[in-house]
C-alpha cells in the first residue's frame, strides 16, 4: 500500500507521515527535502535562483540521497549531510521558487517514483496524490488555518535556535502556499480521491489515529 499526504506549509505533513510510517512499518520518503536541498545547493554554490536551466543542470549533475535514520531520514547532497542546513526561512522560499521549474519536476518525479516503486511508503509533498502517486491508496490532503501552521512553525524553528516572529513566519508561509497553487506545473491542490483532514484543533495524535482508520478502511 502507498499512502499519499499533501498540503500546504505547516500544515503537519512531516510530523505525521513520519508517525504513520512508523506505525505501519512503511518507508517514509519527505519529497520537500529534495526541493529543499537543491534550493540549499544553488545557494551554496552560487547558482542564479532564477536561471532554470542552470538550476537544473545542477541537479542533473548532482545525487540527492534520503537516507533512513531511526525514525527520521538525512538527506545528502552528493556525499555531504545537508539534513540540519536546509529548514531555514530562506531555504523553504528558494524551494519553491525551484519547485515551480518544469525541468526540475520533472527530474525530481522519475526520482521519487523510483523510491516508492517497492510500495509501502508514506510520501509526503504538494504534487504526490495528484501526480507522483496518482494511483496512491491512500491519499489525505492536511491543512490548518495559516495562524496555527505559522505557530507551529515558529516553534520548531525556536527551538532550533532561529531568530524568527510570528508576523513574519505568516507573511513567509503566505508567500510561498500562493507560488506553491500558482505554479503552472503541479500545482498545489487537493486529489479529487484525498480525504481533507483539517489540523487546526486536533493533536498530533489525533490525526496518527484519523489517518490510520482511514487507511484501514481503504487500504
Ligand atoms: O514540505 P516543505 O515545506 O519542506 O517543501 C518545501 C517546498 O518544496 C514547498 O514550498 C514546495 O514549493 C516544494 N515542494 C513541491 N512539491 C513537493 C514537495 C515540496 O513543490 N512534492
Amino acid at each position: 500500500m502507498n499512502i499519499a499526504i499533501d498540503g500546504p506549509a505547516g500544515a503537519g505533513k512531516s510530523t505525521v507521515a513520519k508517525l504513520v510510517a512508523k506505525q505501519l512499518g512503511y518507508l517514509y520518503i519527505d519529497t520537500g527535502s529534495m526541493y529543499r536541498a537543491l534550493a540549499w545547493a544553488a545557494f551554496a554554490h552560487q547558482v542564479p535562483i532564477d536561471d532554470e536551466k542552470a538550476v537544473y543542470e545542477l541537479l542533473m549533475k548532482n545525487r540527492i540521497t534520503l537516507q533512513r535514520d531511526g525514525e527520521t531520514q538525512r538527506i545528502f547532497w552528493n556525499d555531504q549531510d545537508i539534513t540540519d542546513s536546509i529548514r531555514t526561512p530562506q531555504v523553504s522560499q528558494y524551494a519553491s521558487v525551484v519547485a515551480s521549474y518544469a525541468l526540475v519536476r520533472q527530474q525530481m518525479l522519475v526520482l521519487q517514483r523510483e523510491m516508492a516503486k517497492g510500495g509501502n511508503v508514506v510520501m509526503d509533498g504538494r504534487d504526490i496524490g495528484t501526480h507522483v502517486l496518482p494511483e496512491a491508496d491512500v491519499k489525505i490532503f492536511l491543512t490548518a488555518s495559516i495562524r496555527k501552521r505559522a505557530e507551529r512553525r515558529l516553534q520548531e524553528l525556536l527551538q532550533k535556535g532561529h531568530q524568527t516572529d510570528l508576523a513574519s513566519l505568516e507573511a513567509e508561509i503566505a508567500e510561498r502556499d500562493k507560488r506553491d497553487m500558482e505554479r503552472e506545473v503541479a500545482p498545489l491542490r487537493q486529489a479529487e480521491d484525498a480525504v481533507l483532514i483539517d489540523t487546526s484543533e486536533l493533536t498530533i495524535p489525533q490525526v496518527v489515529d484519523e489517518i490510520l482508520q482511514i487507511c484501514k478502511q481503504l487500504g
